[in-house]
């Protein structure tokens, strides 16, 4: 397993191209399986989710082709992506093995787009993961009231549909709010189902927007998406299209403090502020200017951080998928923080290791009380999953001394070329193969 050596303390400045989003590649590359003819995304980054959803696509019928990387870097910097081409050349294979799911929990995202064009899914059961429980009874239900039938078995969700799914209004909203890819799954299966299906309390997120317009492109009919109801006319077949993913919101958001934490100015090419609104509210306050001017923005901060309170709600509020980066920045503020979390109320496995670092947390239930402190150490800590981890570089790239992050495999399923990225702006981060 490889790790990161961070010596710590240099100022970052210069200019970081944003990937595209992983977490809209991953529902939008599963979509593809309802479309005729060979689609081609734009932008989908080169991570080890991606991977295993390649993989995932393969067994289910898809010829997967990663065409060359565009030519040459944009002055420092990784080399951009060439495009991802999905065709459907096999429509009887209907199973995600127990393997690839038990490494990617976002695997639940093919089964949508499996019963609404082939009637049929076979889905290992996802366990819980670092960051809580993380059940599916929400994408079960909605899908069920379209008239798909469900059982357990051997560990499998086996799903079924006698002649087509039918269309309905329904609920889909749980005790924590909207969920993102219950609704894709839902939103999915609805577009080829017959009539109209309305989801009220359906998930906002602009990953949501983002595959429900590549549907539509695709001859989907759906109107709402980024609201809270979203209302699908079904259709009989979807037509394969062309699409470029959104920006990576939450790396975007990364590099936005990582410029604050050291202090640095850096420029951020290809990106959606707009997607990142509440981010920019808390963190204004904290004291972090960000300056936008069209795809580009320039982010620098002033030397003392103010100390904030803030809560993750689904979106348009504060992601939870940054709320570990947020709190690595808070370390350093001069007075006492308070986040709260509310979608994963057990996603705080930094709170350790960040204290391991010379930070002064304290977990109170979802809650976690950060009193900032001059500086950082740096110390061998361990990666527990995708973000906590990106707090951790975070942390590392202001301690003192060295930092040694293992296991950093989590990061590599959802930060491109991390490591190649910051080394371009002036980070001292070096990987250490195993
Ligand atoms: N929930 C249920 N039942 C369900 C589904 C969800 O109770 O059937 C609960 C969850 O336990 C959670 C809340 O609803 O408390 C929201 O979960 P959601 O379903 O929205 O999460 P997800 O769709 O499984 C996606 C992202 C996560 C991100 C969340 C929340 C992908 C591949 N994953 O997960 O991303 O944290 O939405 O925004 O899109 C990450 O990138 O690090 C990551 C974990």
């Amino acid at each position: 397993m490889d790790s990161f050596l961070i010596r710590g303390g240099n100022r970052l400045k210069g200019r970081v191209e944003i990937s595209g989003s992983k977490n809209a590649s991953l529902p939008i590359m599963a979509a593809c399986l309802m479309a005729r003819g060979r689609s081609r995304l734009h932008g989908v980054p080169r991570l080890s989710d991606i991977d295993s959803m390649n993989k995932l696509l393969g067994e289910l019928g898809c010829h997967v082709y990663r065409h060359p990387p565009e030519d040459s870097p944009r002055e420092k910097g990784p080399v951009l992506n060439g495009p991802l081409d999905i065709e459907v050349m096999d429509e009887s294979r209907c199973e995600a093995r127990y393997e690839i799911v038990s490494t990617m929990r976002a695997s639940i995202c093919v089964l949508g787009p499996l019963l609404g064009s082939r009637g049929r899914a076979i889905i290992s059961m996802p366990g819980g993961c670092a960051i809580g429980d993380r059940p599916v009874d929400l994408h079960i239900r909605g899908l069920q009231r379209l008239g798909a039938d469900f059982r357990i078995e051997s560990g499998n969700i086996i799903g079924e549909v006698r002649g087509r799914l039918k269309g309905c209004r329904m609920y889909l909203g749980g005790a924590q709010g909207p969920t993102v890819l219950g609704t894709i799954n839902v939103m999915c299966a609805a577009a080829m189902a017959e009539g109209e299906t309305v989801i009220v309390g359906a998930a906002c997120e602009p990953e949501v927007v983002d595959t429900a317009n590549l549907m539509n492109k695709m001859g989907a009919k759906i109107s709402g998406q980024g609201t809270p109801e979203i209302r699908i006319e079904g259709v009989d077949k979807l037509i394969a299209t062309e699409h470029r993913v959104i920006p990576d919101r939450i790396e975007t958001a990364t590099f936005i403090i990582a410029a604050a934490m050291t202090n640095g100015e850096l420029e951020l090419k290809h990106c959606n502020l707009d997607h990142l609104l509440a981010v920019e509210d808390r963190l204004s306050e904290v004291g972090i200017r960000v300056e936008r001017e069209n795809g580009t923005l320039r982010v620098s901060s002033a030397r003392r951080l103010n100390p904030i309170e803030t809560t993750t709600q689904p979106y348009p509020g504060f992601p939870t998928d940054v709320q570990a980066q947020l709190m690595a920045l808070l370390c350093l503020a001069d007075g006492m923080s308070v986040i709260t979390e509310r979608i994963f109320p057990d996603r705080f496995l930094h709170v350790g290791e960040l204290n391991r670092m010379g930070a002064k947390i304290r977990k109170e239930g979802a809650t976690a009380v950060i009193q900032g402190v001059k500086e950082l150490q740096g110390a061998t800590v361990m990666a527990s999953d995708l973000r906590a981890s990106a707090a951790l570089v975070l942390a590392g790239l202001v301690a003192r001394g060295q930092t040694r992050i293992n296991r950093v495999y989590h990061i590599d399923r959802g930060y491109e070329k991390i490591e190649e990225k910051l080394i371009a702006v002036g980070a001292d981060i070096q990987r250490v193969r195993e």
